[in-house]
């Protein structure tokens, strides 16, 4: 804490500086200049005995000033201490025994068979913990890592945890103000929720620090607090704070300390367009305008200090001094991390002249889904390249995010670019950030850099890779032991330190296969990433070499097979040695040993593929999101648009008697996201009208790899299932007791053929999007009273349903299936808020619960981006499950299952993999076998 100085303590007389070598202009003083004047003002202070009073404030100004431009760092003596500032009394020693630890740390990234000693918060040895360590250490709590991947505790840069709370609740909603494009004075503290589900959730994803911004609603939303998620005692968002700046309570700082980093948060292009209905015009003029007189007002305090320096007292008043300023001052004296979220080249740019008008260092770039096209700019910064902090595959949900690309962190790493992976939390459940990491690493991001983006390069873009990020001797004691190595897929802690406290009361651990403790050998996408670069974001995803010759797969791994409408294994290379298997026609006409199908290698049109261990499995289906109505969901041109409601709208008259939708007339066909699902093995998708309110309509299944829909093959089905939501929304839209109602009067009062008729019947499904348990249990009710006035059966099917494990057993027994979706539920609202969260929290996940209970359960997502990633998905959900999943079942979840539940006929097309099976990051989709239009397709 700062002390005010005593006023009459500096006595002094004729100031006369000594150094008389710098330039008077006070634009352009530079900090040694002032530093040298400063120094060289104080030894006169401290050398002239000849004395007269200064004036009262003499010296309080020249502590302000002498602060002034200090950099912020750590204290000189920073690396001596023997305990942190966080440690919390009565933690006990901790030694953790063989690890294997990835360190952060470029000189040796890993270490093998090593010992972890964690004592008074912070990390107090790494290696061979001989007797000479241990000494006086009596009551050490002992873990046998068992040669288990150590790393540092994840370091989230970019997080909203806190003040877009989960559950999502009006009350506790403090991410954006939306009194002003410029509001540098703000402080995401002030917002903090303490009582956010999502802190041990994060905890239990391996995350310990997160950098808490205020939204991208404004050009300058405020200042951002860096936070470690544990509890502490007092329970209070000031004790969660990771070295804070002194300038939290006061403006006015104790001298003698080095002042400490403060974090920023900015946005350029379409948020701040949206929210104030401007242009990048006026959000760059907005900028302009705010550091102008920022500008000013530094040049007033520089001009202030020149004369305290040089003793020119005369009517000199108080320190210029202006709270609404003082942050944004701050960047200019290059104090502040500012983090500006920022996607296309066009706000790149804009930003980076910015940044070089007013000669201040961005420490990161955030989103910056156009980062990789333009590396040069990046260069151009002022003072330093930025980092880029990214998402893996979240990408085109508007038109800024349009260009994303999976192959940008790697891109940007080869162009000697920092990168970062985040989560904008709750964007995405910043529990899964390390899958984020992961990804990158599957499309060609390094081992260590994928590690580093996540861990050590926050922790360095934030200026506080003095403490975190790393795992060295006089570190926090924040780590996190996984039950695999942490890029593989499904990778989770079994423990998580911070500030040497273990967070995690007694966590459930999931086997892992042996072969997991290694990284994986990911599949190279050296020419993808290429044309990504070359098609300035936007390379061809359309196939264009489909086959109707034989072609043989060598060195086949593993087939599945759907035999009836179950899934199966048919073989498998450890039985028989890797195999053989032969495509014609879109039929996979042989598999198994060489000498099985030696009678079919005959003709002379016969192409080979080596698959090196791959796989032949049924395609998937995506269900969820609206792919296949939207291109970009955020541009209204791009998309099919929602439908009226009959509870919310009135309806035309022109639509009566045909007021259910079907979505088979707004299909989009060949956007982005279907067509890199189908590259991913997805070549089919459900998708329902789009609604806010109670009737979506009819689904329809499409196949996601048609350039348009009178292609052959294109529309599978017309009509799939009709599908209504029930919820408590958030205002205006009528109770979910009067949903029920309405559903009921549907139901039992359609006219004959139409489709609620049909639903009642059990003629057509009746899917219904819900996540909540009292729902649930009305809808139930429901269909218990319609089946018996119509004495037929509703083949229903809640979706969302994040809270249906609570019912398994109900759900069970009357027949209704689940399509779990997202995957891995969040609380993100109160309706949803009783998730099953699984390993490491909890034994079981909603989906091994439910599936142990004889419930069908499928998987589905939210968001078109997603649906390539289905394939990662239900390898998540076998790999969480303590081996209850197994490999076919996991591919049932996203195939078989959800053609049961959402009416589908069984559909034939394979997916032709190499490196692995579909589950693997080991594996590349390679082809695509289309029995519906007898070919074969390479990808
Ligand atoms: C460390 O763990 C590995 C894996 O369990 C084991 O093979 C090795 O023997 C252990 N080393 C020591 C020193 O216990
Ligand atoms: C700010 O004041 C609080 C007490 O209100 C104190 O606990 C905290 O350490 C102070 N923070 C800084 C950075 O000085
Ligand atoms: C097919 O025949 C070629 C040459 O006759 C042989 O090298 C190859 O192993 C055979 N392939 C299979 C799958 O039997
Ligand atoms: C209704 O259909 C489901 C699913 O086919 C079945 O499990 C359930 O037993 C049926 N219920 C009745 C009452 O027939
Ligand atoms: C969790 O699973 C493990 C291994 O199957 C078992 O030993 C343990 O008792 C289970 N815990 C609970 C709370 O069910």
């Amino acid at each position: 804490m700062d002390k005010p100085p005593t006023h009459n303590e500096v006595v002094v007389a004729s100031f006369r500086p000594r150094t008389r070598r710098c330039n008077w202009n006070f634009k352009y003083l530079s900090l040694l200049c002032l530093w040298g004047v400063y120094l060289a003002a104080s030894r006169t202070v401290f050398v002239h005995d000849d004395s007269t009073a200064l004036p009262a404030h003499a010296q309080e100004a020249l502590h302000q000033c002498k602060m002034l431009n200090v950099k912020p760092g750590p204290p000189d003596d920073f690396f001596l201490r023997s305990q942190s500032d966080r440690f919390v009394e009565g933690t006990s020693p901790t030694l953790l025994r063989n690890a294997s630890v990835w360190t952060g740390d470029s000189a040796g990234y890993e270490l093998r068979d090593v010992d972890i000693l964690l004592d008074k918060g912070i990390i107090k040895f790494v290696g061979q913990a001989h007797q000479g360590v241990l000494h006086g250490y009596s009551s050490l709590i002992t873990v046998d890592v068992g040669g288990k991947w150590v790393t540092p505790g994840i370091v989230d840069m970019h997080s909203h945890l806190g003040v877009d709370s989960a559950p999502s609740l009006a009350g506790a909603s403090d991410t954006n103000s939306l009194k002003g494009p410029i509001l540098p004075w703000l402080r995401s503290l002030d917002g903090l929720n303490t009582h956010d589900d999502a802190y041990l959730l994060s905890i239990s994803g391996g995350v310990t620090t997160a950098n808490v911004l205020p939204g991208s609603a404004n050009a300058i939303g405020g200042q951002a607090f860096v936070i470690k998620l544990r509890p502490t005692a007092e329970r209070s968002p000031s004790s969660m704070l990771l070295e804070p700046p002194y300038t939290i309570n006061n403006t006015q700082v104790d001298p003698t300390l080095r002042p400490r980093w403060r974090q920023m948060k900015h946005a350029c292009g379409e948020n701040p367009s949206r929210v104030y209905g401007n242009t990048r015009l006026d959000t760059l003029w907005a900028f302009r305008q705010a550091y102008d007189e920022a500008r000013n007002f530094k040049e007033k305090q520089d001009d202030y200090c020149a004369k305290v320096f040089t003793g020119r007292w005369d009517g000199l008043g108080d320190f210029p001094q202006d709270l609404r300023l003082e942050a944004l001052v701050d960047v200019l004296r290059g104090r502040v991390k500012v983090h500006t979220h920022c996607y296309e080249a066009v706000d790149l740019d804009d930003f980076v002249r910015l940044t070089n008008e007013f000669q201040f260092p961005l420490a990161a770039f955030h989103h910056a889904h156009e980062a990789y096209l333009v590396p040069d700019t990046l260069k151009r910064a002022y003072g330093n390249t930025p980092a880029i902090a990214m998402f893996a595959t979240n990408a085109r949900y508007k038109r800024e995010a349009y260009r994303a690309s999976e192959f940008a962190p790697r891109i940007l790493a080869e162009n000697g670019i920092d990168v970062v992976m985040k989560s904008d939390h709750p964007v995405l459940n910043s529990r899964y950030l390390m899958y984020e990491a992961q990804q990158a690493h599957y499309y060609g991001l390094s081992v260590d850099l994928a590690l580093s983006s996540v861990t050590s390069v926050p922790a360095k873009v934030l200026g506080l890779d003095h403490r975190i990020g790393f795992i060295r001797e006089g570190y926090d004691a924040d780590l996190v032991i996984w039950d695999s190595h942490p890029l593989a897929i499904g990778a989770t802690p079994t423990q998580v330190w911070i500030d040497g406290i273990s967070q995690l009361q007694n966590p459930h651990v999931s086997a892992k296969p042996l072969d997991f403790q290694t990284a994986p050998s990911t599949p190279s996408f050296d020419e993808e990433a290429a044309a990504a670069v070359k098609y300035e974001g936007l390379p061809p995803l359309s196939t264009t070499s489909p086959t109707t010759n034989a072609v043989v797969f060598t060195n086949v791994g593993s087939v599945f097979s759907k035999i009836g409408t179950e899934v199966q294994q048919v073989f498998s290379a450890s039985s028989a040695g890797l195999g053989v298997a032969i495509v014609k026609a879109g039929e996979l006409i042989c598999y198994g040993a060489h000498t099985t199908c030696l009678e079919h290698n005959t003709s002379n049109d016969v192409e080979w593929s080596d698959l090196d261990g791959g796989s032949i499995c049924p395609a998937l289906i995506s269900y969820g999101s609206p792919l296949g109505l939207e291109e970009i969901h955020d541009e209204k041109s791009t998309r099919d648009g929602a439908v009226l409601d009959p509870l919310a709208d009135r309806i035309p008259r022109v639509l009566s008697g045909n007021k259910v939708i079907r979505a088979v007339d707004g299909l989009l066909f060949a956007t982005r996201d279907a067509l890199l699902a189908y590259r991913a093995g997805v070549t089919s998708a459900v998708t329902a009208p789009a609604s806010k309110g109670l009737v979506a309509g009819l689904s329809t299944v499409f196949s996601t790899g048609a350039a348009h829909g009178l292609q052959g093959g294109a529309v599978v089905q017309d009509v799939a299932a009709l599908h209504v939501s029930i919820g408590r929304r958030w205002s205006g839209s009528p109770s979910v007791s009067t949903q029920i109602a309405a559903l009921r009067n549907l139901l039992l009062h359609s006219n004959e053929g139409t489709p609620f008729d049909q639903a009642a019947k059990g003629e057509i499904p009746l899917v219904v999007e819900t996540a909540n348990v009292d729902i649930i249990v009305s809808l139930l009710k429901l269909k218990a009273q319609v089946d018996a006035y119509t004495g037929s059966n509703i083949s229903l099917v809640v979706s969302g349903a994040a809270e249906a494990h609570v019912l398994s057993k109900e759900l069970a027994a009357a027949g209704v299936g689940v399509i779990v979706s997202p995957s891995r539920p969040f609380p993100e609202d109160w309706q949803s808020r009783r998730i099953l969260p699984g390993p490491p929290l909890t034994n079981d996940s909603i989906i091994s619960t439910l599936l142990d209970h004889g419930v069908t359960v499928g998987i589905g997502i939210l968001e078109p981006w997603s649906a390539r990633s289905t394939r990662f998905d239900i390898a998540w959900a076998a790999l969480e499950s303590d081996s209850k999943i197994s490999k076919t079942e996991a591919l049932a979840l996203a195939s078989t299952n959800l053609e049961k539940l959402l009416g589908v006929p069984v559909q034939g097309d394979l997916v032709v993999t190499r490196g692995g099976t579909i589950l693997d990051f080991e594996s590349k989709v390679v082809g695509v076998i289309s029995q519906s239009r007898g070919l074969f397709e390479w990808i």
